[in-house]
């Protein structure tokens, strides 16, 4: 196990070594360091659903909406490049953060050591509820991300669409199997957003003992209408006829 938490500590290592960058990347190896990342890496793909949901309500408007907007968005070139390339690397450190702070969990429970994390810390805490199901749906989100780019940005199945990107995404939410998957996928996501936003608020200092109660309602509310919001285009796949 030792060689495990080795070679993911490799590259914070030799980074640690760079002059200039080394304080900032040993502040973020540090626990807090490691939390206030995760915490502004997940808040910003808070961000990127709701920018994406926002596109995709587009499907309610027909096919020429949809796919002008598609257009439109590829029509940004290389911006378009930036801004997706930005945004793997936002999901693959937010995914590594969370091995790194379950790696050094383990160690810290292998080595005796009493943890004193905050609720906050997520999965971590026997608390009940979303907070101990942060890793496992944290899991099934990435598997997901993987098969919903092939889906539809490579196409993978081949779903005969044509160029209609419209048409492709009512092909791969009518397709059974995916529309399970997708379901499960959006009810990890519920949970998930469900603790992670208001876990990152307190993280961030966003607390206050008046209005603890609210945010964590508003925080799960918006996790929720995220998910609902995703899930009304299942519904959406299977209940209207294509215009
Ligand atoms: C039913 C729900 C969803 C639909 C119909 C949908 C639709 C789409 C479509 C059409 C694209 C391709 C955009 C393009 O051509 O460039 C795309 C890309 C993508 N989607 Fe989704 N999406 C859904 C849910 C989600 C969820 C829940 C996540 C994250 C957890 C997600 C993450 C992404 C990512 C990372 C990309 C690639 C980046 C991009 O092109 O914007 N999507 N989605």
């Amino acid at each position: 196990m030792d060689i495990v938490y080795k070679t993911l500590g490799l590259p914070a290592e030799l980074l640690s070594k760079v002059p200039g960058i080394g304080p900032i990347v040993k502040a973020c190896c540090t626990s807090v360091g490691q939390k206030i990342l995760m915490a502004i890496t997940g808040l910003s793909l808070v961000g990127f659903l709701v920018v994406h949901l926002g596109g995709n309500f587009n499907l309610f408007a027909g096919e020429a909406a949809f796919n002008g907007y598609a257009e439109k968005l590829h029509s940004l070139g290389p911006l378009l490049a930036i801004a997706e390339t930005k945004l793997f690397a936002i999901f693959a450190l937010h995914l590594g953060l969370a091995l790194s702070t379950r790696a050094m969990s383990a160690r810290a429970r292998k080595s005796g050591y009493e943890k004193t994390e905050s609720k906050q810390s997520g999965f971590l805490i026997p608390n009940g509820g979303a907070a101990n199901m942060m890793f496992i749906t944290g899991l099934i989100l990435g598997g997901y991300v993987v098969l919903h780019v092939l889906d539809m940005k490579i196409n993978i199945w081949k779903f005969d669409a044509g160029e209609s990107k419209y048409a492709l995404v009512r092909m791969v939410l009518r397709d059974p199997l995916h529309w399970g998957v997708y379901l499960v996928a959006l009810i990890a996501l519920g949970i998930h957003l469900s603790h992670g936003i208001s876990s990152a608020f307190q993280t961030l200092g966003i607390s206050h003992p008046r209005w603890n109660k609210i945010l964590r309602f508003l925080s799960v509310a918006l996790a929720w209408l995220i998910a609902g919001g995703f899930m009304s285009l299942l519904v959406w796949a299977y209940a209207f006829e294509a215009r």
